[in-house]
């Protein structure tokens, strides 16, 4: 555990896999808070491990995450490897009394990814699911507006995620031992979160689930290229999410399309990921949707310290997820999102593919 005086010294951080997201969003968000310091690495692939030893001139490196993540110098540990190493990682960095930042999603089942977030929980330890979308403005403006009654009744969810990723291979993403599953877990846990976020816990789900390509890039690929969900909401509203990886055309990341829908006895509001600064709204009755700005107040998170001037801010957004994490451990307060988001999304994702192999609804646990 970090004690009282944390204010006062430098947090250390250690990160676990040093790939694409490592690098994309978790160091250059790191570097943006003050008073916070990488002091290890680790990746199992040396050649990996040396490239982002030489990037970032952190010396102490292994690859073996049990050396780095036990270090008496270690405050704080990032996990950003691939899904399946989540569970083991976090719980022995949990059990050295480190705070634990986890990529989604957090595990392979719900039983682990609970077992992560109650062992956190034990320890007084931080603890962060990455759901990175959660800190577009856009994003974070909408659940202010549907928090303080804007919306009224929710009615409707509707999420629709879809991007061309074609027919190359996605290496570990294409595993089923390494990542659980597919388009589920990588795309659409993000959507299950906003929905739990936006409207509230499902009450059950139906899904469908396709592997429509079982070769990509010359190598088998067990899992689903496309998932869509129908689910009840335990306050009575429905919801339809979709995700897929062959929308043809469209593109990729946020050019691609992201939206999501929530109509209610009020009004109804979208937003799209592309548009960070901007939702649609329309009141009941009224002659359809009109475009509103989301006010400067909510362009970053409060007391992040990044200037919304500088970068992509379809980019940057990103950084404030580390910056929550960072003011969690100041402050001694939960994460939002927290390993038991990662979890309540982790068990709908269990649901979807009990749902899809057994084409029956599934009821969710009440969590
Ligand atoms: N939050 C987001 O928006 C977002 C975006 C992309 C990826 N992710 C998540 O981040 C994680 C990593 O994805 P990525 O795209 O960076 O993958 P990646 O393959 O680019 O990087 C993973 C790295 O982990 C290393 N690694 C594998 N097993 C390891 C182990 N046992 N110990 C140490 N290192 C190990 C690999 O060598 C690799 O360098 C995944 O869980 C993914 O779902 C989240």
């Amino acid at each position: 555990m970090i004690d009282a005086g944390i204010e006062m010294k430098s947090i250390n951080f250690a990160i676990i896999g040093c790939g694409g997201i490592a690098l994309q969003n978790h160091l250059p968000g790191l570097a943006l808070c003050p008073g916070t310091k990488v002091v290890a690495l680790c990746d199992n692939d040396p050649a990996t491990l040396e490239r982002a030893r030489q990037q970032t001139g952190v010396a102490v490196a292994s690859t073996k995450h049990e050396e780095i993540v036990s270090r008496d110098d270690v405050d704080a540990v990032i996990i950003a490897t691939p899904n399946f190493t989540h569970p083991k990682i976090a719980l022995d960095a949990i059990a050295a009394g480190k705070h634990v930042l986890s990529e989604k999603p957090l595990a392979l089942n719900f039983a682990d990814a609970q077992a992560m977030a109650m062992a956190a929980d034990r320890a007084g330890v931080r603890h962060m699911t990455a759901f990175t979308y959660r800190f577009v403005p856009a994003m974070r403006y909408l659940a202010h507006l549907i928090a303080r009654g804007d919306l009224g009744q929710p009615y409707h969810f509707r999420s629709c995620r879809l991007q061309d990723w074609g027919t190359r291979g996605l290496g570990w993403r294409q595993v089923k031992k390494l990542s659980g599953t597919g388009e589920l877990g990588d795309m659409l846990s993000h959507r299950i979160d906003f929905a739990h976020l936006l409207v509230g816990p499902m009450k059950r789900i139906v899904a469908n689930m396709k592997i429509v390509h079982p070769i990509r890039g010359g190598q088998p690929n067990d899992l689903d290229d496309c998932v869509s969900i129908l689910a009840d909401f335990q306050n009575g509203a429905t919801g339809v999410l979709e995700s897929s990886k062959l929308a043809s055309g469209r593109n990729e990341s946020w050019r691609s399309l992201d939206y999501v829908e929530v109509n209610g006895s009020e009004r109804s509001f979208v937003f799209i990921t592309g548009e960070w600064n901007k939702l649609q709204t329309g009141k009941v009755g009224g002659p359809g949707l009109e475009t509103i700005e989301v006010p400067k107040e909510f362009w970053k998170t409060p007391g992040s310290p990044r200037d919304v001037g500088q970068g992509d801010p379809l980019v940057t957004f990103r950084y404030d997820q580390m910056w929550e994490f960072v003011d969690a451990i100041r402050n001694q307060r939960p994460c939002n999102p927290s390993f038991h988001e990662g979890a309540r999304a982790q068990a709908v994702m269990d649901a979807a593919v009990r749902s899809a192999e057994t084409r029956q609804w599934v009821e969710l646990p009440a969590l």
